[in-house]
């Protein structure tokens, strides 16, 4: 695996492998690696000739008072897991590459950004993410892009981003690794003691639950918000937000009739931790449900 860090070294990298025919697929991250980003190395290394890894802590996306400062940074360490995943190549730029003196652009994507994490962290975030993306796009410009349902609202934006600009590349979303009891990966996770991150496994069990409520037939969606608001406060979780929304447009359902994304965010300790799942893929008005991915797999 090879360390590149200037959109340049990136590009004669790549134009070689393009050129060859070769497909290019890029796994955006901003480090402190897991098996959650190592899962989406390894639908990339199975799809594509080339994979490109980036590692960036994008300033743009934390707010005021957020974990910039103190957000995971080890290098060393990502480089050899990613090059163990099967990247080809590590672009880890600095800040002035992304963003040199006078920069003064924006790509923002509207109404989706508005909702859930929006409505919490403010939009300005979800800006941050789309506009880094749009620069990775144009730097790497990869055939494919491998992001992680984990961050389902952050899927939806770049999807739309994609379909919006006429970026000629893939969006493949990757399911959610957890740990074994449940608890979604998140590099944030390193900061839960042992006893806020047994309080943390509340958000996965509380999606369960609402998992099976829809597969015994419920579809009332306050009735739904209810049953995970219940599982929560059973461990001492007061969530941000737990919504039962429009897989598709994020918009607020009275009734699950069709893919609906139940997403949840609270602050556990010190660390603000989000989590998901779709239920109601299968659901038609009045049939009960068939199947259901389970959120302590
Ligand atoms: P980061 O939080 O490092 O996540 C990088 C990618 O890994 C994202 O697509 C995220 O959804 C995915 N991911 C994180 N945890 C996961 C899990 N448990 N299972 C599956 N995938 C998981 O998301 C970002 O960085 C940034 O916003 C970025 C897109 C890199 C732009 O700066």
């Amino acid at each position: 695996m090879r360390t590149v860090r200037t959109v340049a070294e990136l590009r004669a990298a790549l134009s070689p492998e393009r050129r060859a025919g070769r497909t290019i697929g890029l796994v955006p991250t901003m480090g402190a690696l897991h098996d959650g980003h190592l899962s989406l190395l390894r639908s990339a290394r199975e799809r594509c000739d080339v994979v490109v890894m980036s590692l960036f802590v994008n300033p743009a996306q934390f707010g005021p008072g957020e974990d910039l400062i103190a957000y995971p940074r080890d290098e060393a360490r990502d480089a050899g897991l990613a090059a163990a995943a099967g990247a080809d190549v590590l672009f880890a730029p600095e800040a002035a590459e992304v963003y040199p003196d006078g920069f003064a652009t924006t790509v923002s994507v509207t109404g989706l950004t508005e909702a859930l994490e929006g409505a919490h962290r403010g939009a300005a975030h979800f800006h941050g993410v789309t506009t880094v993306v749009t620069k990775l796009f144009n730097m790497a410009a990869p055939h494919v892009a491998f992001f992680g349902q984990k961050d389902a609202q952050q899927a939806v934006v770049l999807r739309r981003l994609a379909r919006d600009l006429d970026f000629a590349v893939e969006i493949e979303i990757c399911p959610t690794v957890r740990d074994a009891d449940g608890l979604a990966l998140s590099s944030r996770n390193a900061y839960l003691a042992p006893a806020d991150r047994a309080r943390a496994l509340g958000l996965s069990r509380a999606l369960l639950s609402v998992e099976r409520a829809v597969a015994a037939g419920e579809r009332d969606a306050r009735t739904l918000e209810a049953t995970g608001r219940a599982v929560l406060a059973e461990h001492g979780v007061e969530p941000e937000y737990f919504a039962c929304v429009s897989a598709d447009t994020l918009r607020p359902l009275t009734v699950v009739d069709g893919p609906a994304l139940v997403a949840v965010a609270a602050q556990i300790g010190p660390a603000r931790l989000i989590d998901n799942t779709i239920v109601g893929a299968d659901v038609r008005a009045g049939e009960p449900e068939t199947e259901s991915i389970p959120c302590n797999a």
